[in-house]
């Protein structure tokens, strides 16, 4: 018999800027309308973080740390890892994982280390953790996906900068030793497509073409992306992957699922992946209307929206799926 430990998600938090940014607000600066952005995302409004400070990614992941710290009734020098999944990073060095470290007053030297798996990166990260805490290598660890998209979007750009909004989501995960509890990671998918990099990318800001001042002013440092390919790949890449994790994780088939919580990129793109994984419209967990699209940031923030009003339950059977620019993807199904 295969000793491994079992890995739980003994809490979570959240963080979103203050300022909304509604439709109607971007139909005054571009052309568009609340009703095109409403029937083609689902999306309503956005939050966007301050510039002046207090809203980075590792701010948002500060205070939704110390939430989703308190919920799991530990304290910070009781992480033994902390990774931070974001391709919008306070700066590209050092990693957001050691500056939030130190904001969370840790001192007990912990690991800590970014990801980089847009979407799919706070699952990469989850995925990470429970391999971790499986072999016994780690007892508790703090994932976070914490992205200030509006920071590398082009506000003049209808076909994308309507989608995008920022935000943050925690969750500490930690070795399940009650062998009553039957909380646990039950199987996981993480995969990659690098053929599929032009759908969504960014020229500018690494090292094969580095910021220039020409740069800095024009408008080609954003992001770049083909939203119908994206689409397309969207429904297929999330209904494969989830159907991969749920064969691993034996059950005898999605109505064994309480929730889906899927990443948030299109309602359509959500209905679509529900209708061909045959899930019950009422089971998937949405909140794009509000925040729409915050890249690592949705599955965490929806999950915790979904734990703390009630509809998530310990003892549940969830199925975790995202894919992003890369292209990732990855799935998990657990018991809450
Ligand atoms: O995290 C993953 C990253 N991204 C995604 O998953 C994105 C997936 N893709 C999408 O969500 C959709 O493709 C979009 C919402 C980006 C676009 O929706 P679409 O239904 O694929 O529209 P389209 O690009 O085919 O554009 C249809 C029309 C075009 O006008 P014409 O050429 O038919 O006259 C666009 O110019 O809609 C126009 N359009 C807009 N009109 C008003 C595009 N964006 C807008 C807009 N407001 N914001």
């Amino acid at each position: 018999m295969t000793l491994y430990y079992r890995t739980k998600i003994l809490g979570t938090g959240l963080y979103y800027p203050q300022k909304i940014v509604t439709n109607d607000d971007l139909a005054r600066s571009i052309d568009t309308s609340d009703q095109w952005i409403t029937e083609r995302t689902g999306i309503k409004k956005r939050r966007i973080s301050s510039t002046k400070g207090g809203e980075f990614p590792t701010d948002m992941a500060l205070n939704a740390s110390l939430i989703a710290l308190k919920n799991a009734n530990l304290s910070p020098n009781d992480i033994d890892c902390i990774i931070f999944a974001t391709f919008t990073p306070d700066y590209r060095l050092p990693s957001c994982a050691t500056i939030l470290q130190t904001k969370l007053g840790i001192t007990n030297g912990c690991a800590a280390m970014d990801i980089s798996a847009a979407c799919s990166g706070f699952l990469y990260a989850l995925n990470t953790a429970n391999s971790f805490i499986q072999t016994g290598m780690m007892k508790k660890i703090l994932i976070i996906g914490s992205e200030m998209l509006s920071r590398e979007v082009d506000w003049s750009d209808r076909g994308v900068c309507i989608l995008f909004g920022d935000g943050c989501g925690v969750a500490v995960v930690g070795r399940n030793e009650d062998p009553n509890d039957k909380s646990e990671i039950l199987s996981t998918k993480l995969g990659a497509d690098g053929t599929g990099r032009e759908f969504l990318y960014q020229t500018y800001g690494g090292s094969v073409n580095p910021i220039t001042p020409e740069i800095a002013a024009s408008k080609e440092r954003y992001l770049t992306m083909n939203g119908k390919e994206m689409f397309k790949v969207a429904v297929r890449t999330l209904t494969d992957i989830s159907l991969a994790a749920l064969n691993s994780a034996g059950l005898k088939g999605i109505e064994d699922i309480d929730w889906f919580v899927p990443h948030q990129a299109n309602i359509r793109i959500l209905e679509a992946t529900a209708n061909r994984l045959n899930i019950n419209p009422n089971k998937v967990v949405i909140n794009i209307e509000d925040y729409a699209n915050t890249s690592a940031a949705t599955i965490p923030t929806a999950f915790h929206q979904a734990v703390s009003d009630g509809r998530i339950k310990r003892g549940q059977l969830i199925l975790l799926s995202a894919f992003g620019g890369g292209l990732t993807s990855a799935s998990t199904v657990l018991r809450y």
